[in-house]
């Protein structure tokens, strides 16, 4: 029942593929924990996954069922909670507009991860431009080099001097034109071009997402705080300006163990470092066997350093009991990597078993699982409404 439970929560995330064990180790099993305390809204974000890929929405249908059966089977469960996807429930979309009056633009354009994402973009750009613009200038170089040759044949320049100046002539035409291929039109914005509106306008589109609920606890990630401020100030500009409609949410974060990627570094997809949480055995087993393991240990009895390795990270998520003694091997050099990722190999899979099988389970029910998010829609959408008669009053919208 809502009114025994704590508040109210909603997070999402934005469907771009399948999840690996660091979201089932850092979020999901956090958000199953959550669905007993709280009442809980899980979104799946679409039209946020459009703002940097709206030119490949091919795998977008595909993404979001991937997405809904790993929730379901980690353990979201849709008689706790409220599953749905985000482009839905159209309060978002009017939400959104509205809000977007209540924040300038230079607040917009110091959001961290927006700065980030154009720092990258421009960096893209750069190796583009700088590509262009070689091109261009060993183009200017060899024109160069034809003139000095006709002076030459035309006896305008002697042996001797021919080298030096063609050395010189080249290197100067090769180097101005360099210059000016980067000399460009002065913009006020100068990366205004490499990115679109709606990624500027990401995080008050994640205010609405939280405030159409009225949602007052977001559990989310570090890197999502400065979303979540900006949630806050919204809020409290709204409520002042117009109408106390919004609770000021709050995050809810929480500490997890960090799961490295197979070679070590982050797990992230672009690394191609990731376990998925839908592995089959043959996959994860294949993928333990090639993991990155302590470099100093190539034989069985040298001593191992497991802090550093990604396989003593796992045993101590998959296979606490057994770390201790892990540890104290593999330090000792009593214990070889092959034995220790076979043993791993079988705690992960233990784990994982009773979740592949949920997950082929609803996957053979496609029908059903479209049921469970118009259930989800049709709950989402009664709530925001809801939210949307009492903003629209406040405004005093017609
Ligand atoms: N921006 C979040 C992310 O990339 C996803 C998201 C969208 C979200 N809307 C949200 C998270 C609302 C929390 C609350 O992870």
């Amino acid at each position: 029942m809502a009114n025994e439970k704590k508040g109210r929560i909603l997070s999402g995330m934005r469907p771009t593929g399948k999840l690996h064990i660091g979201h089932l180790v850092g979020v999901l099993s956090n958000w199953r924990k959550l669905q007993d305390e709280y009442e809980c809204y899980f979104e799946i974000a679409d039209w946020h996954a459009l703002t940097d890929a709206y030119d490949r929405t091919d795998e977008l249908r595909d993404n979001i069922f991937n997405i809904t059966l790993d929730w379901l089977a980690t353990g979201i469960d849709p008689e706790k909670s409220v599953l749905f996807v985000q482009s839905h429930v159209l309060q978002h979309a009017e939400l959104h507009i509205l809000f977007s009056m209540l924040v300038s633009l230079s607040r917009l354009l110091r959001v961290p991860t927006f700065k980030e994402k154009i720092a990258e973009l421009r960096v893209g750009e750069l190796r583009h431009k700088t590509k262009k613009a070689l091109e261009k200038s060993a183009e200017a170089a060899v024109n160069s080099f034809f003139d000095i040759l006709e002076q030459y044949q035309q006896g305008q320049l002697d042996q001797a001097s021919y080298r030096a100046v063609l050395k010189a002539k080249l290197k100067e035409a090769f180097m101005e034109s360099l210059k000016d291929a980067f000399i460009g039109e002065e913009e006020e914005l100068p990366y205004g071009h490499l990115v679109n509106y709606g990624l500027l306008g990401y995080p008050i589109l994640q205010a609405a997402d939280i405030l159409v609920y009225r949602a007052d606890h977001v559990p989310i990630g570090a890197d999502q705080l400065p979303h979540l401020e900006l949630t806050r100030e919204i809020a409290r500009k709204f409520n002042s300006m117009y109408d106390k409609v919004f609770p000021v949410p709050e995050p809810v974060l929480t500490e997890f163990p960090k799961v490295p990627g197979t070679d070590g570094r982050k797990m992230s997809k672009s690394y191609g470092n990731t376990i998925f949480i839908s592995d089959p055995p043959e996959e994860i087993e294949k993928k333990i066997r090639k993991a990155y393991t302590d470099p100093a240990k190539i034989r069985k009895n040298d001593p191992g350093h497991p802090e550093q390795c990604p396989i003593f990270a796992y045993h101590k998520i998959f296979n606490p009991d057994e770390v201790p003694q892990i540890e104290q091997d593999c330090k000792a050099g009593k214990l070889g990597c092959v034995t220790c990722k076979m043993n791993l190999i079988k705690h992960l899979n233990a784990a994982l078993d009773p979740i592949r099988e949920k997950r082929r389970e609803y996957e053979s029910k496609p029908d059903l699982v479209r049921d469970i998010l118009a259930e989800g829609e049709r709950k989402a959408r009664t709530e925001a409404e809801s939210t949307m008669i009492r903003v629209r009053d406040a405004m005093k919208l017609w």
